[in-house]
C-alpha cells in the first residue's frame, strides 16, 4: 500500500499581529487529526512557523484527496472561531471562500503532497516558511537536487548519478514544464531565477520515483489583491538514492534572500530556526524557516526532530541578521522593496489610485 504525506497549511489569525500562531489554535487542530487516525489518517502532527498554521498527515487517499482537503478546512475553520473569539490578528485571513467546495488548492491554504510507496526506511523533511512566497524553495531544491558542490552524492554515488527531473509551474500563465537536470540546468535556471513567476513544484527521479514537492500557491493571485503573503512548504525524501539528509540541509546554511517581508512588499534573509524561534518580531520576521524530520514507517510519523535547532546553523542565522541590517537601512528603496511588478500585488496600487489624476504628460 503507497503513503500519502499532506501537509496543508493557512495563517487563520496570529498574535501579537503577525507574529505566531496562538497555542489555543494549535490545540484545537491537533485534537481535531487525532480525532480522525486509525479513520480517515494514519497520523498527524500540528505546528506553526510564524503565524501559520501547519497541518501534517499522513493517510493512504492520495493526492488531493477531497475528503483530506475537507478536513483541513474544517480544522481551519473551527480555528478561525477560535481566533475570532480571541480577536487574533487577521482571524481567518488565508480562508478566502465561506465555505469548502471540493478543492482546497484553490481556496487559500498553501498545499504540498506526495504519495510513495515507503521504502525499507523513508527519512523525510518537511519545511515551512513564513513571511516568504513559493518561490523562496527554488534556490535549495536546486542546490540539493543538481548542485554536486552542495550535494557530492550527485557525483559519489551511481544511484544518484542519473539526475533529476524538475517539474516547473508558471504562477502566472498557470502552465508547466519539466527539465531533466543536469543536462538541462541552465534552462531550469534559466525560469527558476525568476522565482517570483516560476516555482518548482516536484523533483523526480528519472524513473518518476516522486523525491519533493511543495506549495505553489499564490494567494494574491487567487484573491485578486493583497491578502497577506503564501508562506509555503516542502517535502522531501532523504537518502538511499536520493541526497543525503546533511546534503538536504546543506544549502539552508547560505543567506538567501527571498521576497514577502513586512507587507508581504520586502526583499529579506531567510533565517533558518529551531521552532522556539519559529516566531516574527523584527520588521515583521525575518523570514524564517522551521524544519521537522520524521522517518515514516507504515504512514506513522515516527518523530519529529527539530532540526535547525542546532549550533550548526547559528552562523548563517548570524549571517543573516547582519545581511538584514544591510537591506532593512534601504528603507523604502529596491531591492529591499519589491520589483514594481511584484509590487502590483501588494496595497501600493490604492496608493497609486490615488495621486493618479495628479501626473501631467510630458510633451516631447
Ligand atoms: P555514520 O558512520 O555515522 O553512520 O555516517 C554515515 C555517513 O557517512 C553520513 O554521511
Ligand atoms: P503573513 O502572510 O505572514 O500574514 O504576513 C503578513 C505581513 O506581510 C506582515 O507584515
Ligand atoms: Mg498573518
Ligand atoms: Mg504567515
Ligand atoms: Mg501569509
Amino acid at each position: 500500500p503507497k503513503t500519502t504525506i499532506s501537509v496543508i497549511k493557512a495563517d487563520v489569525g496570529s498574535f501579537p499581529g503577525h507574529s505566531r500562531a496562538h497555542p489555543k489554535l494549535l490545540e484545537t487542530a491537533a485534537q481535531m487529526l487525532r480525532a480522525e487516525r486509525g479513520k480517515l489518517l494514519l497520523d498527524s502532527f500540528v505546528t506553526h512557523c510564524g503565524d501559520d498554521l501547519e497541518l501534517v498527515m499522513t493517510h493512504s487517499h492520495g493526492a488531493n484527496s477531497e475528503a483530506v482537503h475537507r478536513l483541513a478546512w474544517n480544522v481551519f475553520a473551527e480555528c478561525t472561531k477560535v481566533a475570532k473569539r480571541f480577536k487574533l490578528h487577521g482571524a481567518g485571513q488565508d480562508l478566502l471562500a465561506e465555505a469548502f467546495t471540493g478543492d482546497i488548492r484553490e481556496l487559500g491554504p498553501g498545499v504540498a503532497e506526495m504519495e510513495f510507496e515507503e521504502r525499507e526506511s523513508d527519512p523525510v523533511l518537511i519545511f515551512m516558511a513564513d513571511k516568504t512566497g513559493p518561490g523562496a524553495w527554488n534556490f535549495y531544491l536546486y542546490k540539493i537536487f543538481a548542485d554536486p558542490f552542495n550535494t557530492p552524492g550527485l557525483v559519489l554515488d551511481p544511484a544518484l548519478s542519473g539526475g533529476f527531473v524538475f517539474e516547473v509551474h508558471d504562477t502566472v500563465a498557470k502552465r508547466m514544464i519539466t527539465f531533466s537536470c543536469p543536462e538541462e540546468s541552465y534552462s531550469l535556471l534559466a525560469y527558476i531565477g525568476s522565482s517570483s513567476r516560476y516555482v518548482i513544484k516536484y523533483v523526480f527521479k528519472r524513473d518518476g520515483t516522486i523525491v519533493a514537492s511543495t506549495s505553489t500557491q499564490r494567494l494574491n493571485l487567487t484573491a485578486g489583491k493583497y491578502v497577506g503573503k503564501d508562506d509555503p512548504v516542502m517535502i522531501v525524501r532523504a537518502e538511499s538514492g536520493f541526497p543525503s539528509m546533511g546534503e538536504v540541509l546543506e544549502p539552508f546554511t547560505v543567506p538567501v534572500l527571498v521576497a514577502g517581508w513586512m507587507r508581504g512588499s520586502h526583499n529579506g534573509p531567510l533565517l533558518p530556526v529551531g521552532l522556539c524561534d519559529a516566531n516574527c518580531t523584527r520588521f515583521d520576521g525575518p523570514p524564517r524557516v522551521v524544519c521537522f524530520g520524521f522517518q515514516v514507517a507504515n504512514g506513522a510519523l515516527v518523530g519529529p526532530a527539530d532540526i535547525f535547532d542546532d549550533p550548526a546553523f547559528d552562523r548563517v542565522r548570524a549571517r543573516c541578521n547582519e545581511l538584514a541590517d544591510t537591506i532593512r537601512a534601504q528603507g523604502p528603496f529596491e531591492p529591499h522593496r519589491l520589483s514594481a511588478g511584484e509590487m502590483e500585488y501588494t496595497t501600493l496600487p490604492a496608493v497609486e489610485k490615488e495621486l493618479e489624476n495628479r501626473w501631467k504628460l510630458l510633451k516631447e
